[in-house]
């Protein structure tokens, strides 16, 4: 969690700072800082509780704080409360913690990661007189750099390195040093950073985002490296001080799809966003008619020795991976488990020799699915990473990665991200099949003009959300929301149920329709919402037959299905078409309705639809 951010250059660092820190917030929000330095002077640390507008104000939008170079950080809380102290950025020396103490201070930093041993550090650092005023481990890792640069030879690189060897943990570091006016040093492990370049210019955050409007060209700092930022140039070292060379990347994304572009929220935009998302990802894999899977390294012969497949991802992309269980299960007939990267990382695994390990993730730097990779690839499983940021952890260490191009997703609340997953999931589905001569040619090629069609019948739901919204409007004081639903059904059930209680802060579940039945039926009362997802024809008067047991408790029904069905008006109070469409890729289409109606619950609560509360877009702790 948390975003950070860093220039230094010709202009005047503060804005900067708080522009990027502006498309970071979905990173954290609970307080932020500053610390600008003008030429040789000391830092200057401005820090304040709460979201970024309350240090925006503090600052005259920045322009109060004068000097070229700077560091910013926007938090979520893990060690010590939302507090202005706790803040960052943190300063070595011995101050109060409320921003006087940079005048004396040699190191002062800002930090995304946990450090892990910060407890035993702390204690060491206080044997030699350090005084600690946070509850951070950040403010103890700012600290041991400190110690080092006085310890050894006054080199920041060497500090650092030590620092580095000495801590345990995942950390993206920014340091300014007292004694090295105009330079920015940083250091990197298991916690993202992207280092930007324009003329004269350098900039260092957390995500792309928050430099998209400054520059495209990027360098992607590896795991246990440092670099040196100065105007318009970077010094990349490893950890024995040796220089390394890197190759500058241009990013794609252009920078209005960071901005709003005239909706209320992120999340509204990149609902709207999802028909390009997937004609974006569709065309990424689809040449000449056929899916091509040899650009994500993956040979014909290999798919054929595959005989277990396990996707591994939390949250969101959890969920997608059910939907591609059920559909690779039944066109490509490969056994699919589908793990949280929680349980995944901690179970004594049995796995498959001939398994492909398939990590689901939108940041590419989830802590639990980055971990899993990593085990996976220790039992020497092959492994195929689903990403969206490119460049980012996951995508890196995987053997073989397929992108999916949703473009940066803001909201916290996943939307794009998740339909552009589905896609991936078909799209490996519909190959895995072919190679394996599980489906003939015809049908193969109906599966993917099929495909083609989605974006256009996304369109077509999105037409009709007012009518959402007036029944969300009516809805606005539920206690609790069921969804239910079988097979596919159950597993968009689980992203819509996310969706609601996430931005909308109202309990809901998500069950598999005949589960109810076993305990959690008593839940139902007079008036309980309960959602009925039916787009499977063969499961279809199954999951009627559990909405009519919700019905006889009191239940309110609402059915999502497709159009044709008209006899679930016979059952449901209200319903929700969706258009017709191959059975195994109705997740993409009936997901649309529910993610509108968590924002919908979400807006007419009053709530923050796109920081929602508790919460970070990459959760990059454990
Ligand atoms: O970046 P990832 O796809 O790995 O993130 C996984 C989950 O944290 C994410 O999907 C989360 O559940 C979202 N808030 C859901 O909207």
């Amino acid at each position: 969690m948390c975003g950070i951010v860093g220039f230094v250059g010709k202009r005047q660092a503060a804005p900067i700072l708080l522009d990027g820190l502006s498309k970071l917030e979905y990173r954290g929000y609970d307080s932020a800082g500053l610390a600008i330095r003008n030429g040789d002077e000391p830092a200057e640390v401005v820090k304040s509780k709460g979201r970024l507008k309350v240090l925006s104000e503090k600052t005259d939008n920045g322009n109060a704080l004068i000097g070229n170079c700077g560091i910013g950080h926007t938090r979520w809380a893990t060690h010590g409360e939302p507090s202005r102290t706790n803040a960052h950025p943190h300063v070595s020396g011995n101050c109060t913690g409320t921003g006087s103490g940079e005048v004396e201070s040699e190191v002062v930093g800002v930090h995304n990661g946990i450090i892990e041993n910060f407890k035993e550090l702390k204690e060491k650092l206080m044997k030699h007189g350090y005084l600690f005023y946070s509850q951070t481990d950040t403010e103890v890792v700012i600290k041991l750099v400190d110690y080092y640069y006085k310890k050894y030879t006054h080199s920041p690189q060497e500090a650092i390195a030590k620092t580095m060897v000495r801590v345990r943990g995942s950390y993206a570091l920014c340091l300014m040093f007292k004694s090295h006016p105009g330079e920015i040093w940083v250091a990197r492990k298991d916690s993202p950073m992207i280092i930007g370049i324009s003329d004269g210019e350098t900039y260092v955050a957390s995500d792309v985002p928050a430099i998209l409007k400054y520059t495209r060209n990027v360098y992607y700092i590896g795991n246990l490296e440092m670099a040196k930022l100065t105007p318009g140039e970077v010094t990349f070292y490893n950890l024995d001080g040796d220089v390394i060379e890197k190759e500058l990347t241009e990013i794609k994304w252009d920078a209005e799809s960071a901005e709003k572009g005239g909706y209320e929220h992120f999340m509204m935009k990149e609902i709207h966003e999802q028909p390009k998302a997937i004609t974006d990802t569709l065309n990424s894999l689809i040449k000449d008619e056929k899916i091509d899977i040899d650009s994500i390294g993956l040979s014909n012969d290999e798919v054929r020795n595959i005989s277990q497949i396990y996707i591994v991802a939390c949250g969101s992309a959890y969920h997608t991976g059910v939907v591609t269980q059920y559909v690779m299960e039944d066109i490509a007939k490969i056994p699919v488990r589908v793990e949280l990267a929680s349980e995944f990382r901690y179970r004594k695994l049995l796995l498959d020799k001939n398994g492909l390990v398939i990590i689901v993730s939108q940041s590419g730097e989830t802590a639990d699915s980055l971990a899993a990779l990593r085990l996976a690839k220790d039992k020497g499983i092959k492994t195929l990473a689903i990403v969206n940021v490119v460049g980012s952890s996951i995508a890196r260490e995987a053997d073989n990665v397929l992108y999916t191009l949703a473009g940066p997703e803001i909201a916290v609340a996943t939307t794009k991200a998740y339909s552009a997953q589905l896609i991936a999931g078909y799209l490996l589905a519909i190959q895995f099949a072919y190679i394996k001569n599980e489906i003939a040619e015809e049908y193969y090629k109906n599966l993917i003009k099929e495909l083609y069609t989605l974006p256009q019948k996304i369109e077509k739901v999105l037409e009709d959300k007012e009518r959402i919204q007036w029944f969300v409007a009516k809805q606005a004081n539920a206690q609790d929301v069921f969804y239910i639903g079988r097979g596919i059904d159950y597993a968009v059930c689980l992203e819509g149920s996310l969706k609601m209680k996430e931005i909308s802060y109202v309990h809901s579940e998500a069950y598999a329709a005949g589960e109810l039945k076993h305990g959690t039926i008593s839940l139902i009362e007079d008036g309980t919402l309960v959602i009925g997802v039916l787009t499977q024809s063969e499961l279809y008067e199954k999951t009627v037959s559990n909405m009519v047991e919700c019905k006889s408790r009191g239940a309110y029904l609402m059915g999502l299905t497709s159009y044709g069905h008209y006899e679930i008006e016979d059952t449901a109070d209200f319903t929700v078409y969706i258009p017709k469409t191959d059975e195994h890729f109705t997740a993409s289409l009936a997901v649309i309705p529910l993610q509108l109606m968590g924002y919908y619950l979400s807006v007419s609560r009053g709530l923050d639809v796109d920081k929602p509360r508790n919460l970070a877009k990459s959760v990059t702790v454990e």
